[in-house]
């Protein structure tokens, strides 16, 4: 999977609706392990790095992780700035509410706040779905950067 790169001085002025009943916010300190539990129970089987990921941006102030919420609950997450500077990711939606529009607003949040932070460009970091990227906010691969930052992995 490679890397992709977004313009962020080009982000979507648009704003899609999300559905209706759902927050996109920055999770308070106090509830970084509920963010965490929905890490785990959702992604951490698949991608057991997200929840270390994630809780380097909880742990950031202010975090540098916006989730999304139904009637109180988390639904989904997505972090910039944890892995690097720079770098977008992860994000996950539920699976049970996708295709509403939450993993976009997720990801515009993030970006524009990492516009308004100074960057000019996002890097998304090991994208799993570069049509998602593509569509929602124009992002383009990056040449040469397979396995990129992750090549050194630790196995144990
Ligand atoms: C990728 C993911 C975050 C998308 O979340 P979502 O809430 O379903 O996405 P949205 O409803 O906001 O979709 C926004 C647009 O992207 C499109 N889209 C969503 N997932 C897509 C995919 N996997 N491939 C291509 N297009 C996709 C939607 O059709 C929609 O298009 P539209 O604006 O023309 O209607 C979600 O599928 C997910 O959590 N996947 C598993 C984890 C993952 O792969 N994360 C990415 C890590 S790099």
């Amino acid at each position: 999977m490679t890397d992709m790169l977004v313009r962020l001085y080009d982000l979507p002025g648009d704003d899609a609706p999300v559905a209706p009943g759902v927050v996109v916010q920055r999770p308070l300190a106090a509830d970084s392990h509920h963010v965490l539990a929905f890490v785990e129970r959702h992604f951490a089987a698949s991608a057991p790095g997200w929840v270390d990921e994630c809780r380097c941006a909880l742990a950031a102030r202010p975090p540098t992780c916006f989730v999304a919420a139904e009637a109180g609950a988390v639904i989904g997450f997505a972090c910039f700035d944890a892995t690097a500077r720079g770098l977008f990711g992860p994000v996950g939606v539920a699976p049970d509410a996708r295709g509403r529009g939450v993993g976009r607003a997720l990801l515009l949040a993030c970006l524009r706040q990492m516009a308004a932070d100074g960057y000019a460009y996002a890097v998304i970091g090991w994208a799993h779905s570069e049509a998602f990227y593509r569509r929602a906010v124009g992002a383009e691969p990056i040449a040469g950067s397979e396995p990129g930052l992750y090549a050194g992995r630790l196995r144990g």
